[in-house]
């Protein structure tokens, strides 16, 4: 088995950061071992590499991706294969996706099917949520079984989307009562469906049809009311841990603090989308444009206080994770669905080769440290769900690496760089702060000098554990 040895560089952990050379046996972390100290052990490595003046750290973590999703009456234009490869190039080696039960279908052959989709296809690890749309004794007993049996330790549930992946108040009761039985997480999709399709079928009568108007029918009380909820229902179904999905309002992130300072098993993500996109700058760009960025939940008002709430929650650990809600669709005949009539347009953008890049630029900011920056895109997504070998560099951990030149700068966008399969870019013209230099995914080099050197392939299905913050 070939030895790595990535020297020169300062490694970060989300406790602290040191000079020190990492060394990688096949595919795990060998040893962490003072800078120099190689040759003095007798260590004779078959690759160096030299991350002089470098941040080492832990392959990024993508805790909710969506590759070819069925939605919105077209498929998320990302596959495995480009998906997981973008991930890649954006220093992202483990992601996890969904598998999807809705009406009528049995949870364990829907899992089944989203296997084999995936085998054969990733270029970086992954592992699968299990989101259930419908709740009855089969699917039930099925969380049971994937939990026991699967390595599928976390579920999905919506208050939204009538119809499509919906459950009502008792149908998430009684899910939670099953997950607080066999200590399964239970992520929650916390806005009010059924008020949101009142509002949206007022605004359309009124020909309020354009993008921007995605946004004003899902107005945050309908976020804060529906994660209140969630969190009421977590704990009546005996505190079972309850992690929000993809939060973007300040009234929402207060229900979570609350509930944390109550001592309540609650946790919660947002992406990047929300901590540098808006209606004013993004949705309601003129004609169709803003339909780039119709996701749920939606974009918010730059001139509320959204943005800082949420960077001060991902400091405050009150938001443990950021993760990307991956869910790309192109404008031609995707976005395009929804031209005149903004319901139609598919939720969801792309964004996981950007999250590493994103949320270093918070870094540079001032928004979070580096040891922060670690904790939120890779040890703590890692910890959340259980993913026992991902997410640190230390002696026994899967040899999942990113390099990390702070010194040069990356411009984003559809002509810049942009490896996953949509015809623009959510983050067009943003140029940030530091660069993707080098990524290792269980012991072999992936990207290195701006080329791609992976495999389709190579990433393996991880089985996950139960929750490291409550078990
Ligand atoms: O707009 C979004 N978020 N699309 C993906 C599906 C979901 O709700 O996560
Ligand atoms: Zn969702
Ligand atoms: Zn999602």
């Amino acid at each position: 088995m070939a030895t790595t040895l990535i020297q020169g560089g300062t490694v970060v952990s989300a406790i602290g950061r040191r000079e020190a050379d990492v060394l990688i046996d096949g595919e795990s972390i060998a040893a962490i071992l003072a800078p120099g100290h190689a040759a003095a052990y007798g260590i004779t490595p078959d690759v160096v590499i030299d991350a002089t003046g470098k941040y080492v750290v832990p392959g990024g973590v993508d805790a909710h991706v969506h590759m070819s999703l069925p939605f919105g009456g077209t498929v998320s234009a990302d596959d495995f294969d480009t998906g997981s490869r973008a991930a890649a190039w954006g220093g992202v080696t483990t992601i996890i996706d969904f598998a999807s039960q809705t009406v009528g279908l049995d949870v364990r052959e829907a899992l089944a099917a989203r296997h084999v989709e995936a085998a054969g296809e990733c270029h970086v690890d992954y592992a699968f949520h299990q989101i259930i749309g419908d709740v009855n004794e089969e699917s039930l007993e099925a969380m049971t079984y994937l939990v026991e049996n699967e390595g599928i330790t976390s579920f999905k549930m919506f208050m939204a989307y009538p119809g499509v992946f919906y459950s009502d108040d008792g149908k998430i009761l009684r899910a939670m009562q099953n997950a607080s039985e066999s200590g399964a997480l239970m992520m929650m999709h916390a806005e009010n469906g059924i008020a949101i399709d009142v509002l949206v079928a007022q605004s359309l009568a009124r020909g309020d049809s354009d993008p921007k108007y995605h946004s004003y029918t899902r107005p945050e009380e309908l976020e804060s009311e529906a994660t209140h909820r969630a969190i009421k229902l977590a704990r009546v179904a005996g505190n079972v841990p309850l992690y929000i999905v993809h939060m973007s309002a300040s009234e929402a992130l207060e229900e979570v603090s609350r509930a944390q300072h109550m001592g309540l098993n609650v946790f919660a993500e947002t992406c990047p989308q929300y901590l540098y996109l808006s209606i004013e700058d993004h949705l309601a760009q003129p004609g169709f444009e803003g339909a780039k960025w119709v996701c749920s939940t939606p974009l918010r008002s730059k001139h509320e206080h959204h943005q800082k709430d949420l960077w001060k929650g991902l400091r405050m650990n009150e938001l443990a994770v950021v993760s990307t809600d991956h869910c790309p669709f192109c404008m031609k005949d995707q976005k395009e669905l929804g031209i005149g009539d903004f319901s139609k347009i598919p939720n969801g953008m792309g964004g996981v080769e950007h999250r590493m890049e994103m949320i270093y630029q918070g870094v540079v900011m001032g928004e979070m440290t580096l040891e922060r920056w670690v904790e939120t895109c890779c040890t703590t997504p890692a910890r959340m769900f259980g993913l026992e070998k991902k997410g640190v560099l230390e002696p026994g951990a899967d040899a999942d690496v990113l390099v990390w030149d702070p010194n040069t700068k990356t411009k984003i966008g559809i002509n810049d760089k942009h490896h996953m399969a949509m015809d623009h870019s959510s983050y067009e013209g943003f140029e940030v702060d530091g660069k993707v230099d080098t990524v290792i995914s269980r012991g072999r080099v992936v990207v290195a000098n701006d080329t791609y050197l992976g495999a389709k392939g190579h990433g393996q299905f991880v089985k996950r554990s139960l929750n490291k913050y409550i078990h």
